[in-house]
């Protein structure tokens, strides 16, 4: 029987509550579809800041890189707030990405036609529905450029800095620009070029890619800030946004509470080969960390996306998304609920997608 290898590093706060959720769900998948999955737990973030004093353990880069794909939950948490940057659990987050080359990170926001009610935005702007695909850059840009502290006529400064090499945009690029191909052929690039030489630099690579390599795909630029307003104005206009680390990170916020709300939206932070980070788009939740009432669904449609990407397990992956569907019809987490249907926690909704498997 094929079998898959499975890290799961659960992190923080609400993290470990989603993911067990997500791992049973892969479990089920399997038993359904004839696969075996092992999984395997590994440190990230404030828990392995706890354990072994470090939120990026070298352990845990040789357990990612010798599976098959690895499932995060969250990482961060008021505790660890006040550490220095490279100490921070985020700092665990940024290293794996970058340890495992996983230079593109695929964000989903589409609606479930159950939870219109739970968007913000009217029936009319939702329209039909709503299914964008963001496109963020991961690797590069003013995550990982020069940062630090220095005195500035007698006054303590900081800075950071955003740069893109051409290789690092011309990747990124196709990656849009070949799920644009997959999709309605409409790829949207959005940068500040208005302003920032690292984004004039971008939007003429991006330009020159769309040239050269994919005639067939209609390309448009926007600025971030224009963006960020087209998507409560009328998202139905985008189909896949290719855009930086950093414009990508807030505009998938945004477009995630469209969708109902973030508790919803997965990820697939993917490189050259198929081995993969999959990770919901919201944070660690320290709100409500404890209290058993997160969504994982975020996490079970991260899921998903492992097993369609990472293992070609189409069947299953729509199996998944289904399930979610129809368990959205008779229980909602308390972030989606709404009157008239059963509100659960998160281990029940876990459940009830098991139970539609
Ligand atoms: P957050 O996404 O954790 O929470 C924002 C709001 O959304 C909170 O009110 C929270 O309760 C709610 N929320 C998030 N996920 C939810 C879910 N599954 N179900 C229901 N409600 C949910 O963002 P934040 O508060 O800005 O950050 C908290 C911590 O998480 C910080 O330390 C941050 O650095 C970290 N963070 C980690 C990741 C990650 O590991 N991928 C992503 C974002 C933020
Ligand atoms: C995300 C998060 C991370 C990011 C943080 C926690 C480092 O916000 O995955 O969206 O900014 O990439
Ligand atoms: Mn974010």
């Amino acid at each position: 029987m094929r079998s898959y290898r499975i890290v799961l590093l659960k992190g923080d706060g609400i993290g470990p509550e989603i993911v067990t959720q997500a791992a049973l769900v892969l479990q089920k998948a399997g038993e359904k579809f004839g696969f075996g999955v092992e999984f395997e737990e590994a440190l990230l973030g404030g828990c392995a800041i706890d354990a072994v004093g470090t939120p990026f353990p070298q352990e845990t880069v040789e357990k990612c890189k010798a599976a098959d794909a690895t499932l995060l939950g969250a990482v961060g948490g008021p505790k660890w707030d006040s550490l220095p940057g490279e100490k921070r659990p985020e700092a665990g987050l940024l290293g794996i990405r970058k340890a495992l080359g996983l230079y593109a990170n695929l964000r989903p926001s589409m609606i479930f036609p159950q939870l219109r009610s739970a968007s913000p935005l009217k029936d009319s702007v939702i329209g039909t529905g709503l299914n964008i695909m963001i496109v963020r850059e991961l690797t590069g840009g003013i995550y990982f450029g020069e940062r630090g502290r220095k005195q500035v006529d007698g006054a303590e400064a900081a800075y950071d800095t955003e740069m893109y090499t051409v290789p690092e945009i011309e990747r990124i690029a196709r990656v849009g620009f070949e799920t644009a191909r997959k999709r309605k052929k409409k790829l949207c690039s959005v940068d500040k070029a208005n302003v920032l030489e690292s984004s004039r630099l971008w939007r003429k690579t991006v330009e020159r890619i769309g040239k050269e390599e994919y005639p067939d795909v209609e390309l448009s630029h926007l600025y971030v800030d224009n963006c960020s307003m087209q998507l409560v104005r009328d998202p139905k206009q985008f189909d896949v946004i290719v855009t930086s680390n950093m414009f990508g990170d807030i505009l998938s916020d945004e477009a995630s509470m469209i969708s109902g709300s973030i508790g919803m939206l997965p990820s697939a932070s993917l490189g050259n080969g198929t081995n993969g980070l999959y990770e919901p788009v919201h944070g660690s939740a320290p709100d409500i960390a404890g209290t058993g009432m997160a969504n994982p669904l975020a996490t079970i449609l991260s899921a998903a996306m492992m097993l369609r990407i990472s293992f070609g397990e189409a069947e299953a992956a729509d199996a998944v998304e289904n399930a979610v569907s129809t368990a959205l019809e008779t229980v909602r987490t308390p972030d989606i609920w709404t009157e008239g249907i059963r509100k659960v926690g998160c281990e029940e909704m876990g459940k009830t997608v098991c139970s539609f498997l």
